[in-house]
């Protein structure tokens, strides 16, 4: 199992600091933590893989704003997000670009997140299996390289995938791309452990849910188990 927390926007490197101070990891289980850029190198050597939540595609150059693979990996960063929602809805991610970050990361050594997961438009619209198959068709195969699973319309907002449903998309994604693939959307404490016993789910990509060390810490805990 793999349980990666995504800290989004949150947690400067005082906060990072005072997170990981009180954060106690169990064993058996795989954990990543995913900080903002500027807390990046507050987070490194202590102790759990860090990770970027995003990553551009070329060495360097006139690109205001991005990082890349190999500025990630000087500073000790082993990975990264690649496609969130939020980047797809907000800054313009296309699966042509996700292909492209996905790549670089890959070349440069880093592991990657891939994310996929159809909005609630798509899915009233029964057209969940036809987005899944384009987005997981963009994301290149590698040993470094898991998806994530993460429903827009439950990222957020309380409402967790059911676990047949979850259950349905990962088995439809790993028929697509034989990789791990982690399930996103208001994982909790509370609904980890059966989310997770779902075949087809290798670990949960969690986002407000590991800002707290202690229910970062229960979600790990369940994976574990
Ligand atoms: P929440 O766990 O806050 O719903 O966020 C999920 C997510 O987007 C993780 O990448």
């Amino acid at each position: 199992m793999l349980v990666a927390g995504n800290w989004k926007m949150f947690k400067g490197t005082r906060e990072t600091v005072a997170f990981f101070q009180a954060f106690e990891p169990p064993g058996g289980v795989e954990i990543v933590v995913c900080p903002p850029f500027t807390s990046l190198l507050a987070a490194v050597g202590r102790g759990i893989p860090v990770y970027a939540q995003s990553v551009h595609w070329a060495a360097e150059g006139a690109f205001t704003g991005e990082v890349s693979a190999a500025m990630l990996v000087e500073l000790g960063v082993e990975g990264a997000i690649v496609g969130h929602s939020e980047r797809r809805q907000y800054f313009g991610e296309t699966d042509e670009t996700v292909r492209l970050r996905c790549e670089a990361a890959l070349e440069a050594g880093l592991a990657v997140i891939a994310c996929v997961g159809e909005t609630e438009a798509e899915r009233g619209a029964k057209e969940t299996e036809a987005v899944l198959q384009r987005q997981v068709a963009a994301i290149p195969s590698h040993e470094r390289l898991v998806i994530a699973y993460e429903p827009v319309w439950a990222i957020g907002t309380g409402r967790t995938a059911t676990p047949e449903l979850a259950r349905e998309a990962h088995e439809l994604i790993k028929g697509l791309h034989d990789t791990r693939v982690l399930y996103g959307g208001s994982v909790k404490p509370e609904n980890a452990a059966e989310l997770m016993a779902q075949p087809g789910v290798d670990g949960a990509l969690v986002g407000g849910a590991s800002l707290e060390p202690a229910s970062f810490a229960a979600i790990c805990r369940a994976a574990a188990a």
